[in-house]
């Protein structure tokens, strides 16, 4: 079978969105972003939405523009799982990479588990270099509702734009 090509556009993320953003992660996740989309107004974040021609986000991701002076924190990137390492991952990084560059700030910071060696070769390619780690926790919902804390470490990786 022959390659098959999709247009995506990326834009902002909004709340219309939300219901069509379940593979994105769990419950708490989505309602998590509706939080996210009050920080967008306000300027502190931008949180964009890769989508196919009908408007459907298939990849979304955030930059924090809080949490690092004179940086963009990229942070909750996922690429709807039927779609990873068809580029779309890249796409987002660079766009995220152009909001930075649009505020005229010229530095873009990560951090991405140690246990996730896929997701930093990527970033390695697109020319993030790693300067640290850092312990991370956060709470996970199980299945059965209970909320568990869970624990890693992260790489923390940063690029000069040009
Ligand atoms: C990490 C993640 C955001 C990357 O997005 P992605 O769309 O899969 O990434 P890309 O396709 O741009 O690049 C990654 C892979 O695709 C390949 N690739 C890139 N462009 C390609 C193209 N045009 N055609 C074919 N393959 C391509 C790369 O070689 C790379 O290979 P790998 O799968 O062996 O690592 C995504 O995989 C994801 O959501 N993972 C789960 C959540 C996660 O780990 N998030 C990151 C937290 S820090």
């Amino acid at each position: 079978m022959g390659a098959f090509r999709i247009a995506l556009s990326v834009r902002d993320l909004t709340r219309a969105d939300l219901p069509s953003c379940g593979w994105a992660g769990s419950a708490k996740h989505v309602r998590q972003l509706a939080e996210q989309l009050r920080r967008a107004e306000t300027g502190d974040v931008d949180y964009l939405a890769v989508c196919t021609p009908v408007g459907l986000p298939v990849a979304v991701g955030g930059v924090d523009y809080t949490v690092k002076e004179g940086a963009g924190t990229l942070w909750q990137l996922g690429v709807h799982p039927a779609l990873q390492s068809c580029g779309i991952g890249t796409l987002l990084i660079r766009s995220a990479e152009q909001r930075i560059s649009d505020r005229c700030l010229g530095r873009a910071e990560l951090a991405v588990e140690e246990g996730n060696p896929r997701a930093r070769s990527l970033y390695e390619r697109l020319g993030y270099r790693a300067y640290g780690r850092e312990p991370d926790s956060w709470d996970v919902e199980a299945e059965d509702g209970s909320i568990q804390r869970y624990e890693t470490t992260c790489t923390l990786m940063r690029k000069d734009l040009a």
